[in-house]
């Protein structure tokens, strides 16, 4: 276990990750009933962007330190509200040090009343993560493969809730290892909201995932199509050479409108955050039975 998130913190593909994750919070916060939220791969929290291994590898420059003073249009602020209002109260005036990791967005946004179950496997990481958030009485810290514990997890008490899958993508197999945890848990908690990132290296391998997933989700679980969302940004080429180009997240059960307000805020997140010729965005819902039946010849 290599990956140090600390390195990424704040880049694009942070960005659109916790965007949407504050939106499915803020969506769960709309009914009284407590909820709960279980994030598979946590790590540590909260990044400091003046740190060492942010000063080493500073993509969240041309990430969240593009968007933090920008002047946004109203349908990106409507988008990112939730989110730049916790990274705007972690930090002082204008200035950028403090970036919150996922469980910091749902600790922030979660009510007294509703639970976190946090899964970090790397020991130290893991400390890090139970030190932060000790004294909160709604957390629970777990150093615990993330995939095994979700088994067990699901269904929670509350019945309603959120699950996060974010790994680290260091193991050739890893898009296997989710869609199998994701296919376990969702036959145990069907109307469970699940987010899970996904690295976008090409469209054709992201497609393979997102539609076997969507095949077994409508055809096996009778899952309605609009009920699997998909959102990709890419700030260049993605057959570039260089670091990660894109990253999308696939949502099951999402929030009727986060559809609709990613497709308003997205373009212009896109532009804003482009680095070369070839950047791009695509929010869509399930296949359709039309495109189920060309991927089954
Ligand atoms: C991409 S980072 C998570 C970032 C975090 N979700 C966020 O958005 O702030 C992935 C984390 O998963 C941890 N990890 C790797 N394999 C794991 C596993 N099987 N179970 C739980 N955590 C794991 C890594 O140590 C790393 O901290």
């Amino acid at each position: 276990m290599n990956y140090r998130h600390a390195f990424h913190a704040g880049n694009f593909a942070d960005i659109l990750k916790h965007l949407v994750l504050a939106k499915c919070v803020e969506h769960l916060n709309a009914k009284p009933k407590p909820y709960r939220y279980i994030d598979t791969h946590s790590g540590i929290g909260g990044y400091d962007l003046a740190g060492d291994e942010a000063a080493r590898s500073p993509e969240w420059k041309d990430g969240i330190g593009r968007l933090i003073n920008a002047e946004l249009p109203d349908a990106v602020e409507s988008l990112l509200a939730p989110y730049l209002g916790i990274i705007r109260d972690m930090n002082e005036g204008d200035t950028l040090r403090h970036y919150p990791g996922s469980p910091e967005i749902a600790t922030r946004l979660m009510r007294e009343g509703d639970r976190l179950h946090l899964c970090e496997l790397h020991p130290q990481d893991s400390e890090t993560l139970d030190a932060r958030y000790k004294r909160d009485k709604r957390v629970k810290v777990e150093q615990r493969d993330g995939y095994k514990a979700l088994k067990s997890l699901v269904p929670p008490p509350e019945k309603r809730g959120l699950v996060l899958i974010d790994p680290p993508f260091e193991d050739k197999d890893e898009l296997a290892h989710m869609a199998e945890a994701v296919m376990a848990a969702l036959d145990k908690w069907p109307t469970g909201t699940f987010v899970f990132w996904r690295s976008l290296k090409n469209l054709w391998a992201a497609d393979r995932f997102d539609n076997g997933l969507a095949e077994w989700l409508i055809s096996e679980k009778q899952l309605a199509p609009e009920k699997i969302l998909r959102a990709d940004l890419w700030i260049r080429d993605l057959a570039s050479e260089g670091k990660l180009a894109g990253a999308g997240v696939v949502v099951i059960n999402p929030p009727w409108t986060l559809e609709e307000k990613l497709t308003a805020g997205l373009p212009w997140i896109a532009d804003t955050l482009a680095q070369g010729d070839g950047y791009g965005w695509r929010v869509d819902g399930a296949l359709t039975d039309e495109d189920l039946e060309d991927l089954a010849d």
